[in-house]
This record gives C-alpha cells, sequence and structure tokens, in this order.
C-alpha cells in the first residue's frame, strides 16, 4: 500500500471540480431510473458526512493533528460530492426535493443515533478507540471507490462518467488515509486489534444504510454489483481491509451487500444496471 503523506494531501485537496463539464450533453443523455436511484442514496450519505464526522471526531482524536487536518479537508471533499450529484440530478431534470437534507436527517435510523451516542461516548474512553474509527473509515471509504468505479464503467452519460472518475480518485485518497492510520495503530497493539475485531463484528454495517434507508440500499447493492464480475470490485476492496493487521478473517462487506442483493431479488426479481443508451447513440457518443 503506498504511502499516505498529509500534506501532499491537504496541497491536492478540494472541492471536484465540475465547471468544466459539459453539462449540455450530460442534460441531453439524461440517466435511467436505476441511475437516479442510486445517485440520490450516494448523495444523500456524501451530504451526511458531517454527522459521521461529528463522531469520528471526539475524545482523543482531537489531539491528534493529522487527523484534524485530515478531516478538516475531508469533509468539504465529501460535501462537494454531495453538491455534484445533486447539479448532475438538476441538470438531467430530475432535482432534489429543496428539504431533502432536513428530511433525510429526520428519517435517519434510531440505530444509527444510538450507534453514534456510543461511539462518541467510547472514543473519551480509550485513544484504541481511533483505530476503531480509522478501520471504520477504510472500509467505507472503499466501498464507495468500488460503488463509483461499477457506475463509471456502466454508464452511457460520459460526463457522469467524468464526474464519477474524479470523485472515486479522492474517495481513494480518503482510502489510503483511513488504512494507514488503521495500520499504524493496530499492528503493534493487541488490545486495539482485539478493540477493533469487536467493533467492527458487533456494529459495522454498509456504508449510508442508516441516512439512505434499509430498501434503498438493497436496490442499490442488486442493481451495482448483480453478477460475480462487478462483484470482484467488492472482493477486491475486501481484500484491501484484510490487509490490515488482525482483519484477515473480515468478510463482511461481501457478505452484506450479497444478502441486501439477494433480499432485494426475492421481493423484486432480477435486477440489472439500465442506462440511456439510445440517448447516448443519438447524442453521438460511443456508450460504455
Ligand atoms: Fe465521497
Ligand atoms: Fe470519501
Amino acid at each position: 500500500m503506498a504511502e499516505f503523506n498529509i500534506v501532499r494531501f491537504l496541497d491536492l485537496a478540494g472541492g471536484v471540480k465540475t465547471d468544466d463539464l459539459d453539462w449540455d450533453l450530460c442534460a441531453r443523455i439524461g440517466i435511467s431510473d436505476v441511475e437516479e436511484r442510486v445517485l440520490r442514496y450516494m448523495g444523500d450519505t456524501e451530504s451526511h458526512t458531517i454527522l459521521y464526522m461529528r463522531d469520528l471526531l471526539a475524545g482523543h482524536s482531537t489531539r491528534d493533528p493529522e487527523i484534524t487536518a485530515f478531516l478538516s479537508a475531508w469533509v468539504y471533499e465529501e460535501l462537494c460530492h454531495g453538491r455534484a450529484i445533486s447539479k448532475v440530478l438538476e441538470k438531467v431534470g430530475r432535482p432534489d426535493e429543496s428539504d431533502r437534507y432536513t428530511k433525510v436527517t429526520a428519517g435517519s435510523s434510531a440505530r444509527e443515533f444510538i450507534e453514534a451516542a456510543l461511539s462518541h461516548a467510547a472514543a473519551y474512553l480509550s485513544p484504541r478507540f481511533i483505530a476503531v474509527h480509522m478501520t471504520w473509515g477504510a472500509i467505507n471509504e472503499a466501498t464507495a471507490a468500488a460503488a463509483y468505479q461499477i457506475m463509471e464503467q456502466n454508464t452511457a452519460n460520459p460526463v457522469l462518467a467524468t464526474l464519477i472518475n474524479r470523485m472515486a480518485r479522492q474517495e481513494r485518497r480518503h482510502f489510503s488515509f483511513y488504512w494507514h492510520q488503521a495500520e499504524k495503530r493496530m499492528k503493534d497493539d493487541r488490545a486495539a486489534r482485539a478493540l477493533v475485531n469487536f467493533a467492527i463484528r458487533r456494529f459495522w454495517t454498509l456504508v449510508g444504510s442508516g441516512v439512505g434507508g434499509d430498501d434503498n440500499l438493497a436496490f442499490v447493492s442488486a442493481h451495482l454489483f448483480p453478477d460475480a464480475e462487478s462483484r470482484q470490485l467488492l472482493v477486491k476492496a475486501e481484500a484491501s481491509i484484510r490487509e490490515l493487521p488482525g482483519m484477515e478473517w473480515f468478510d463482511m462487506l461481501t457478505a452484506q451487500s450479497q444478502a441486501k442483493a439477494d433480499a432485494w431479488v426475492a421481493r423484486h426479481g432480477p435486477a440489472r444496471y439500465v442506462t440511456n443508451h439510445d440517448q447516448a447513440r443519438a447524442a453521438g457518443v460511443v456508450s460504455a
């Protein structure tokens, strides 16, 4: 795993660029209903990053200058991902409702609230709890990068593909930070490894499951990762987590997403990624 350099990260940090994209072309090709629902889920998760940061920035982590510097830039980059997704939805004529943020926040599950409170309190108890947050962050960033990558490969809208590629690159930089922090904190600390193992096994769930809603999560899992080939990206993401000390057992990412996808298919029938190939051809774009 390539080293992470916080100075370089901060030098490169910033909102994902959207002003140079061909928004007319994006609107002409548009997006499918499947893409709309997936993007809405991703956008909700991205826009609520500040709430995750509230839980991360607690107790001992507030005294670590590298963590506080990273989180300052990270939360802004994630907010900009949410704004960029909202911009896509607006340009293709499927805008968010004006009070979406408030509605989604109000709809967060009770489980989410309780876990946040517990996680916040535990962060004061032991500096080892940072390792839990860092491992958690690494899993979620790797998952987000895989989800964006599969969309980039499948969408017929080249403007969306470019934007998603930019966001996925930032997710991979975020992943690198969390992964290296987790590794550093676990490699010579058996108690930290035990704490991480317990917390992940007991509490970890797929990113966005609290704010995005269970039905939407099942939809996203089923449509982004419908077959063995697409699931290879999740297998790869999971393998990167298994390289962390004490995490060799980790299989929850593929297990949970498979379970969600299966639950969707059982309720609604087979799922597949649908995109606007015809509109792309009409606009003279060679489809993905
Ligand atoms: Fe993001
Ligand atoms: Fe991220």
